[in-house]
C-alpha cells in the first residue's frame, strides 16, 4: 500500500511500548502519594477495581479503534465516526500536550535527583531533612529549567527515531530492569523497624476513610496510570498488525502497570512509617522517603543503588513522555502530512514553553505556586493543569470513547476487530463482559464521576 506509517515488530514490541507508556511517574511518584493522601488500603482496592472493570475494557476499546483505523487519534474518530467525533480525538491530543507539559517537569526532578545523588552531595546535604532538601530543590528555577530541558530533548530524539528503532527498543530493555530494582529495594525496606506499620496501612482497608473524592481520585489514577482517555493507545494500536491478539496484549499491559504501582506502594509505605513520616505528604513523598534508605546504605552503595533507582525512574518516565509526544506527532504526520523530524522538534519546543509556569510553580514564583484555591487547598499551576487534564480530562475522554463505541462505531465492530488474531473471542464470556462494561457500566460510572468531580473541584459543591 506504500503506507509509510511505522509499525511495531510484533506483539512483544507493542506490549513493551504500551507497558512503557503505562508504567511511569504515575506508578512510582503519583500512585504512592495518592494512596497516602486517600487513606491507604481502601484506595488501593478501589483503584484495582476501577482498573479491572473500567480500565481494561476502555483500553481494549482504544486499541481496537486504533488498529481498525490505522490512524492517529483524531483521524481514528473521524474515520470510524465523522468530523464531529473527530473533536474527541482532538481533545485527547490537547490533553496529551498539556499532560506532557507538567509531566516533563516532574521527570526533570527525577533526573535532577539522579544527578545529585550520583555526582553531587544529595545524600550528604539533605541528611536528616530530605523534606527541606526537596522543597528548596524544586523551588530552584535553573535546576528545573535545565533538567526538564534535557528530558524533553531526550524524548524528542527517541520519538524522531520512530516506532521500531526508538520507542520499541527503549521500552524492551528498560522495563525488566525496573522490576528487578524495585523488588530488591522492597526486600531491603521490609527489614526496617516499623516497616510492618506501613504494610498494614497499605494492605488493611479502613473504609471509613472512603468518600466521593477517594473514588474519583482512584478512577483518575487508574486512567492516568494506564495512559487511557487521550488516544495514546489509539495511536499505539494503529501501529499494530492485524494478526495480533489484542486481549492478551491489553491484559499484559494492565498487569505490568498494576504490578509496578503495587510494588511502588510496597516500597514507599514501609519506608515512610519506619522513618516516622506522614503518608499524606503529597507530591514530595517519594523524593523525601527514599533518600533516607540510600543514605543508610553508606556513601558508595547509596550512590549506586540510589542512582540506579532514580535512573530507572527516569527511564520509566521517558517511555511515557515518548507516548505523550507521539500522540500529537502522529496527528500532524498523518493528517497534515508534515515531516516527522520537524513536527517532533516543533512540538517539543511548544510543550516546553507551555511547561514553564509549571516549572515555576513549586516555590520559585509565588503567583504560580499559589495559583488557585479549591478543595480546601492552595493549588499550584502544576496542580491545576494536572487536575484539569490528567484527572478530569482523561475521565471525560474515556467517557466519550465508551459513547463512541456504543452509539457510533458499535460494539459489533469492536468485537470483530478484537477477534482478529483471537478467533475464539466473539463467542467467549470475556466478550460479553467487555461489552457490558463499554455500553453500560463504564459510561455510567465515568459520566457520573466526571460530573461530580467537576462540581466538587471547580464549583465548590460538596455532594458527599
Ligand atoms: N501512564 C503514564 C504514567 O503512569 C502517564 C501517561 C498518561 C502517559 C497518559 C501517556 C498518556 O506515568
Amino acid at each position: 500500500m506504500g503506507n509509510k506509517r511505522g509499525r511495531f515488530s510484533g506483539r512483544l514490541g507493542f506490549v513493551a511500548a504500551a507497558a512503557g507508556s503505562a508504567v511511569g511517574l504515575g506508578n512510582i511518584w503519583r500512585f504512592p502519594y495518592e494512596t497516602g493522601e486517600n487513606g491507604g488500603a481502601a484506595f488501593l482496592l478501589i483503584y484495582l477495581i476501577c482498573t479491572i472493570i473500567i480500565g481494561l475494557p476502555v483500553m481494549l476499546g482504544e486499541i481496537a479503534v486504533g488498529r481498525k483505523s490505522q490512524m492517529d487519534a483524531y483521524g481514528s474518530y473521524r474515520n470510524l465516526g465523522n468530523k464531529n467525533w473527530g473533536m474527541v480525538g482532538a481533545f485527547g491530543i490537547i490533553c496529551g500536550i498539556m499532560i506532557l507539559s507538567f509531566y516533563n517537569v516532574v521527570a526533570g526532578w527525577a533526573f535532577g535527583y539522579f544527578i545529585q545523588i550520583v555526582f553531587d552531595g544529595l545524600l550528604v546535604e539533605g541528611k536528616g531533612n530530605y523534606g527541606n532538601y526537596f522543597n528548596s530543590y524544586v523551588a530552584d528555577f535553573w535546576d528545573n529549567l535545565i533538567f526538564s530541558f534535557v528530558f524533553m530533548v531526550l524524548t524528542a530524539f527517541i520519538v524522531i527515531r520512530g516506532i521500531k528503532a526508538g520507542i520499541e527498543m527503549a521500552s524492551k530493555v528498560l522495563m525488566p530492569l525496573l522490576f528487578v530494582i524495585l523488588i530488591t529495594l522492597i526486600v531491603y525496606a521490609l527489614t526496617l523497624d516499623n516497616a510492618m506499620e506501613g504494610v498494614k496501612f497499605y494492605l488493611l482497608p479502613d473504609f471509613s476513610a472512603v468518600n466521593a473524592s477517594t473514588i474519583y481520585s482512584a478512577l483518575g489514577q487508574a486512567f492516568f496510570s494506564l495512559s487511557l482517555g487521550m488516544g495514546a493507545l489509539i495511536t499505539y494500536g494503529s501501529y499494530l498488525k492485524k494478526k495480533e491478539n489484542l486481549f492478551k496484549a491489553a491484559a499484559v499491559v494492565t498487569l505490568a502497570d498494576v504490578s509496578v504501582a503495587f510494588l511502588a506502594g510496597l516500597l514507599i509505605f514501609p519506608l515512610v512509617f519506619s522513618q516516622g513520616q506522614e503518608p499524606t505528604a503529597g507530591p514530595g513523598l517519594v523524593f523525601v522517603a527514599l533518600p533516607t534508605i540510600f543514605e543508610q546504605m553508606g556513601p558508595l552503595m547509596g550512590r549506586i543503588v540510589g542512582g540506579s533507582f532514580f535512573l530507572l525512574l527516569c527511564f520509566a518516565a521517558l517511555t511515557s513522555t515518548i507516548s505523550l509526544l507521539e500522540v500529537p506527532v502522529a496527528y500532524l504526520v498523518d493528517e497534515r502530512k508534515l515531516k516527522r523530524k520537524k513536527v517532533v522538534f516543533g512540538l517539543a519546543a511548544l510543550v516546553f514553553v507551555i511547561g514553564l509556569p509549571s516549572m515555576l510553580s513549586a516555590g520559585a514564583v509565588d503567583f504560580f505556586t499559589n495559583f488557585m484555591h479549591y478543595e480546601g487547598k492552595n493549588k499550584s499551576f502544576l496542580d491545576v493543569i494536572s487536575d484539569l487534564f490528567s484527572e478530569v480530562g482523561l475521565v471525560f475522554g474515556g467517557f466519550m470513547l465508551t459513547l463512541f463505541i456504543t452509539f457510533k462505531w458499535k460494539t459489533k465492530k469492536m468485537t470483530k476487530e478484537l477477534s482478529e488474531g483471537n478467533p475464539g473471542y466473539a463467542k467467549s464470556i470475556l466478550k460479553s463482559l467487555v461489552n457490558f462494561s463499554i455500553t453500560v457500566l463504564s459510561p455510567i460510572i465515568l459520566g457520573v464521576i466526571f460530573v461530580i468531580t467537576v462540581l466538587q473541584k471547580f464549583f465548590g459543591v460538596s455532594l458527599f
